[in-house]
Formats: C-alpha cells, structure tokens, sequence
C-alpha cells in the first residue's frame, strides 16, 4: 500500500511515521507536509533515507500540490493530520486555520475522490481530529461520540468544519472515510508551544511558567505513542463512515500536571527544594474562551476495536522527559528565531529570566 501521511513532519505526525515504518514493513509511507513553523525533518532524520519513505514538500492550500503527489506516487490511502493545531494562534489569527484546516481538507478530498473514483470504496480516508469538536464539559461527564458538535475557539471550529466535511464526502460520495476525535497527546517532538514541552522548556531555562487562569482548567493526557497505536487500529480496523474517540482516561488539571512535572524535573535535575522548578510557577491572564474541561469517553474504541493505552500517565511522562532532557539541540533550534516573536507577543513582558 501507498500511504500519504499529511502532517508528518509535525508532532504526531513524525511519531506515526515512525511508527508505521516500524509495523508496516511493506507500505510505502509518504510525507506530505508545507513545513511550516510546526513542521520540522529532523524529527524525522532516522529514516530520511529509509527505502519505504518519501517526504513531499507540499501545501494542502495549493490543490496541484496535491494532485501531483497522487499521480506520482499512486497513493492508495490517506491518513492526514496536517492543520494548524494551535489554540493560542488561531486566537491571534484564525485565518490560517480556515485556509488549511477547511479549505485543505476540502482540496486533499476532493483529489482523493477525483483520483479514487474508479472504486471509490477500495480507499481508505482517516482523518484526525480533536476532542474539542465537543466543546467544553462541566465538572462531570464525558464526551462521547454522540455529543453535539459546540467548538468554542477558531481552531476547534475550524477542526469541527472538516469533521463535517469528511461526514458528507462519505455519506454523499461514499468514500471509505473514518473520523478520530482525540484528547490532548504529549511526547517527543511536540512543539514548545503547548504545555508540556513549553512548561520542561521554561525549566530547563530558568524561565517563568505561564498557568494561564486559576490554573483549574482540565485535560485528558494522552501519550503520542498510544494514539498512534489507535490511528494504525482505526486504520485497519474501523468501520467506514464511523467516529472513534480516543483519550487517556487520565485528568488532570493544569496546575496539578504543572506540579507534577516539577517534581519530576527537579528529581533529574537534582534541584532542591529552595532552587525548585515550582518556584517558576506564575498565573497569568486567562485564555480568551478557555474551556474548562475535556474528557473522552474512550468505551466505543476499547469494546469494537479492542484498543487501550498501553503506558500509564508515568511511564509516558518519563519517557518524554528523558526525551527532551536527551534533546536539547532539538529545542535550541526551533526556539530560536520566530518562535521568539511568538513567544513575545503570547507572554510578552514576562518572558524575562524568572531567577
Ligand atoms: P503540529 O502542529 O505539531 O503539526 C502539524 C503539521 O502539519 C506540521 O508538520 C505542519 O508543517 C503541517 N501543515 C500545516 N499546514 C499545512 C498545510 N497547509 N499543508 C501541508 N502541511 C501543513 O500538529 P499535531 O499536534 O501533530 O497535530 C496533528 C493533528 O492531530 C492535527 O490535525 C490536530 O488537530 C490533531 N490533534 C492533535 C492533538 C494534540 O494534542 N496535539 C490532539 C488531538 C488531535
Ligand atoms: O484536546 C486536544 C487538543 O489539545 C488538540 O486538538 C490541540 O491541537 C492541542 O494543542 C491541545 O489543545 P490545548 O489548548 O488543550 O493544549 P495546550 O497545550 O495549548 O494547553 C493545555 C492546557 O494548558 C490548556 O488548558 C491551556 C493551558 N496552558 C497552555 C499554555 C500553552 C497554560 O496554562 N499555559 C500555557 O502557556
């Protein structure tokens, strides 16, 4: 099988090439992606000359893109992650989540369509998506995949718009399309701009650790690792035109995981109690929107397709921290230049050294 993987020189999207490269011996993986300041190839450096992989600099925006890559390599399949994928910038500027998240995703179906029409149902479509398609809970419940769509951020609108898309493709089209919709993922390679790698970061510099709020906000943590495992299961498993939901079972809140990992960094780092990370801690202005809580209900995919995580919240965190303690070049490097701006115009004025 040819497999296009969009996204892949991203966080999850390096982690499943990776991974599919290692389970899939016989497939040919392609990676799609328009590197943007996301997208990065030494997270895929191990197996740029890997006789089963193809990397393809491409835009999901520009349709020939697109289209070429299909003629060249005669993908068969698609999982595509690609999408701008952060709350904080779509807040900034949404723009560019409309134009890649929407209009990508209507531009890579709509060549897969044209490209598959012969046997439409012979090719498989996965897209990934995100729990916040739900909007946010109370201090009870979880999200099922029967919940009403209520996207509160330019981002999540935008992720639930191609969700949309995908449905009516497969129910109007008949595409052979399945939907993930998954809670937050932390690992290796993961950009530091979301929590956890920012928050081992800002340790690691000695730089303030912004808790956005009262700090109470929660999230289902999810390793990488483990959503790849459920991608490659819906993937091979799934019915056509089904959502799965895909998350942890593991809540925390901000400040709780903030701590959390404190204590871990200050154990590797050998930091005392008065030289503690904790100490780096500082609440600031809340996010515009903040949901207050996510949760999956993961019960659908664990009793159709007979996935569960297989690492604890423990073994994950250690592992990702082992990783960027392991990687500190990795960081060096995509924290220098325009993410400075960024970091500027998200935290500016605090983002002197915090001791
Ligand atoms: P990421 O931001 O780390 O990576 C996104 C990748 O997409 C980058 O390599 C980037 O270069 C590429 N890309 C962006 N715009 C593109 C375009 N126009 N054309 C081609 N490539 C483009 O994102 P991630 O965290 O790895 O998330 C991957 C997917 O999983 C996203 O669709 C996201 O919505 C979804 N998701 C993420 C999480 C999470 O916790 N990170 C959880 C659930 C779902
Ligand atoms: O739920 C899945 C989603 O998880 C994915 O769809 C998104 O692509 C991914 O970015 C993530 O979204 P969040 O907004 O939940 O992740 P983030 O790491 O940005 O923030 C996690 C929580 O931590 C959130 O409640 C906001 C808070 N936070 C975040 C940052 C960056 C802070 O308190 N301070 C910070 O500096």
């Amino acid at each position: 099988m040819n497999l296009m993987i969009t996204g892949g020189a991203g966080f999850i999207g390096a982690n499943l090439v990776l991974h599919w490269l290692q389970h899939h011996p016989d497939d040919l993986v392609i990676n799609f992606d328009a590197l943007t300041y996301a997208g990065n190839l030494e997270n895929l450096a191990e197996v740029k000359n890997h006789p089963k992989y193809r990397f393809v600099l491409g835009d999901l925006r520009n349709p020939a893109d697109i289209s070429k890559t299909f003629s060249k390599y005669h993908v068969d399949a698609v999982i595509h992650l690609a999408a701008e994928s952060h709350v904080d910038r779509s807040i900034y500027g949404p723009a560019d989540f409309i134009e890649t998240n929407i209009s990508g995703t209507f531009n890579l179906l709509e060549t897969a369509r044209d490209y598959w029409k012969t046997d439409l149902s012979a090719h498989r479509f996965l897209h990934v998506s995100t729990d916040e398609v739900y909007g946010s809970l109370g201090s009870c419940g979880k999200f099922l995949e029967t919940t009403p769509y209520a996207p509160n951020s330019p981002y999540s609108a935008s992720k639930a718009a191609s969700d949309h898309l995908v449905r009516a493709w497969h129910h109007t089209y008949k595409m052979n399309m399945l939907t993930t919709n998954c809670s937050n993922n932390y690992g290796p390679f993961q950009f530091p701009e979301k929590l956890l790698p920012l928050l081992i970061n800002n340790c690691l510099q000695n730089l303030y650790i912004p808790v956005y709020g009262d700090g109470k906000n929660i999230r289902d943590w999810l390793f990488v690792k483990d959503h790849c495992e459920a991608l490659d299961c819906v993937f091979h498993s799934g019915k056509s035109g089904e959502t799965y939901n895909i998350g942890g079972g593991n809540e925390w809140s901000n400040i709780d995981i903030v701590r959390y990992v404190c204590k871990e960094l200050d154990q590797r780092l050998g930091r005392s109690k008065e030289n503690s990370c904790e100490k780096l801690i500082t609440f600031v202005q809340d996010r515009p929107g903040h949901d207050l809580r996510y949760a999956i209900d993961a019960s659908k995919i664990k009793t159709e397709l007979n996935w569960t995580p297989r690492h604890t919240f423990g073994e994950g965190l250690s592992k990702t921290i082992e990783w960027y303690l392991g990687h500190q070049n990795w960081i060096k490097d995509i924290t220098s230049g325009t993410y400075r701006e960024y970091y500027e115009l998200q935290y500016g004025g605090q983002n002197s050294d915090a001791v």
